[in-house]
């Protein structure tokens, strides 16, 4: 054992024997400590500002046992916490924060195996950074979602209501009391997001990589089986162990292949490029935007779960969740045999585990959606940027997607916001006219622009349009958007702005055309006019963003790669595998 190193000889280590002798201080003995008995961190991730994954402070108690009866001893502590709706600016300022304080406590501590309390967004990515850094025995434990939201009788799903209710209020149809009461629906319980938003993808994708045991992603939180799933996965941890079964054996080229297409298959959250491409290069995997089109983009939406479709987290649960999702995929011969934490391949654990709610999960051969992955597009405004496809509304494909010469290209004009701050003050002002042949752009908003990238790109239309009944313009943009939104941007644009990519030379006004076929999003401004552009722009000391509040803010900017190339730290990269004593 790992730990063995720090617990065998004490008396060479004067400052150990002073740990071992704290370590007695919750009950722990010589004997215990030195007896070559596995010690099982456990990353606690909840907290009272974490409430999306304070579950976990009463699952570690059967996951301690769990741990306890295999023969386990368990190390329970507190890493960087996260919440994705309350920190400012944005909680994925502090993904890679987390990642580095796991990354310092599973190399500086005795530590032999881990089990990762995911759950709210960023939470699941760092620690599978994180455990791919170290490379010791690591498996996850999701916080589970929250049970179904409702009101007056219609399912309200964390996340994807806001959207809705910001339109009701721009409209005048709801008061702040209404939106609040609208809002609040939706979160009835302990646990996090219940629609299909990022919490719900990273946690499905984690499974489907092979580093949760089978089934657990989907459980509600309150439910008796996620209790359950944390006494088995506590004592899963200590076998693998003595397995010495590490998350390099898991997470491989073909475990990404996989998750990448249930991705599509779920509806997942366009955060989910950013944050897999962030765990394969932590790993050691070339990982790439392109990727997620070429292995993602033509698989089929199969779960009817908001915000592409209708149902909640309960409901994916008991029709089956992923095993029943991937069942459909393995009978396609879509799935490659990849190891997972179980000790068997993902084939192995989900091959013939079909739904019988063919509401929620539908079959491969009838989907909800064909073609429902990511398109990865290119231009003169940027080197590559997605849009989540299986989102595309009949009303947003009847308005943009109509020229029966040209039925996957549309043409508008640039309305650009710098920041979510100039969007807010401008958008519902008349004297924009913006109208429904306006494409909204944000720029400023990817990792160094607004430290850390901010979920505003998909910007509500202004409230006169919505008024008319157009609730859904084209937005564009370097940063991100929440994967509980249902709107079809075109986002994580990279580079962005703030690092030399082109939306800098963007101007309110220029003609944009874009092309889903060709996956091109143009400015159509001669090339002499963008080179003219760029040099006065570099003349006046490049594009200019708010300076930073943190030293965390100036210390990641400083370092930080784009949105595309998974918003890493650079420097970290290059350490891999730093399992040692
Ligand atoms: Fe934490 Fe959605 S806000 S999971
Ligand atoms: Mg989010």
């Amino acid at each position: 054992m790992r730990s063995q190193a720090w617990f065998d000889n004490p008396a060479n280590t004067d400052m150990t024997a002073l740990y071992l002798e704290r370590t007695m201080n919750f009950g722990l003995g010589f004997d215990e400590l030195q007896s070559g008995r596995p010690i099982i961190g456990i990353a606690q991730t909840g907290s009272d500002i974490a409430p999306c994954n304070r579950h976990h402070i009463v699952l570690a108690e059967r996951t301690r046992e769990g741990i306890r009866d295999a023969g386990g001893i368990a190390f329970e502590f507190p890493i960087h916490p996260i919440q994705e709706t309350c920190k400012r600016p944005t909680a994925s300022l502090d993904r890679n924060l987390q990642y580095l304080s796991l990354v310092e406590i599973l190399y500086g501590y005795p530590i032999d195996g881990v089990v990762l309390t995911t759950g709210c967004d960023k939470t699941t990515p760092a620690q599978l950074m994180a455990a791919a850094t170290v490379d010791i025995p690591a498996i996850a434990l999701n916080s589970g979602p929250m049970l179904n939201g409702w009101y007056k009788g219609e399912r309200t799903g964390s996340g994807t209501i806001v959207w809705k209710a910001r339109e009701l209020l721009a409209a005048g149809e709801i008061d702040d009391k209404g939106f609040l009461k609208l809002v609040a629906s939706s979160a009835p319980s302990t646990g996090h997001c219940n629609t299909m938003g990022t919490a719900s993808t990273m946690n499905s994708l984690t499974e489907a990589l092979g580093m949760t045991l089978p089934g657990s992603a989907a459980i509600p939180a309150p439910y008796r089986d996620r209790q359950e799933m944390a006494y088995m996965t506590g004592k899963r941890i200590v076998e693998m162990v003595r397995e010495n079964l590490k998350p390099s054996d898991i997470m491989t080229r073909a475990a990404f292949e996989n998750a990448i297409i249930v991705n599509s298959a779920i509806g997942g959250s366009t955060n989910a490029p950013i944050h897999l491409n962030a765990i394969a290069r932590h790993i050691g995997v070339e990982l790439h935007t392109a990727d997620w089109e070429k292995h993602g983009y033509k698989i089929p939406l199969l779960v009817n779960m908001q915000p592409a479709g209708e149902y909640l987290g309960e409901d994916y649960y008991r029709a089956g969740g992923v095993p029943a999702v991937v069942a459909e995929l393995i009978a396609k011969g879509l799935i490659q045999p990849a190891l997972t934490a179980n000790g068997k391949t993902l084939v192995e654990n989900c091959e013939g585990r079909f739904t019988e709610d063919r509401k929620v999960i539908f079959p491969y051969a009838k989907p909800m959606k064909k073609n429902a992955g990511f398109l990865n597009f290119k231009g003169n405004l940027f080197d590559s940027a997605i849009m989540k496809t299986s989102v595309i509304t009949p009303e947003f494909q009847e308005r943009y997607l109509n020229d029966p010469n040209d039925p996957m290209a549309f043409e508008g004009t640039a309305v650009v916001f710098d920041g979510p701050e100039d969007y807010h003050a401008r958008i519902d002002d008349p004297k924009m006219k913006i109208d429904e042949h306006s494409v909204l752009f944000m720029r400023g908003v990817g990792p160094v622009g607004y430290p850390g990238a901010a979920e505003v790109v998909n910007m509500r239309a202004p409230s006169y349009l919505l008024k008319r009944g157009i609730t859904a313009l084209p937005c564009i943009g370097d940063g991100r958007q929440s994967g509980t939104s249902g709107s079809p941007s075109i986002l994580n644009a990279s580079p962005e702005a703030a690092t030399g990519g082109a939306l800098a030379l963007l101007k309110t006004g220029d003609r944009v055309r874009i092309d889903l076929k060709k996956r091109t999003a143009n400015m159509l401004v001669p090339d002499e006019e963008v080179a003219a552009r760029r040099a006065k722009l570099e003349a006046a000391g490049g594009y200019r963003y708010p300076p930073s509040q943190t030293p965390w803010q100036e210390i990641q900017r400083g370092v930080v790669g784009e949105l595309s190339e998974g918003m890493v730290l650079k420097p970290a990269v290059k350490y891999q595998k730093i399992h040692a004593t």
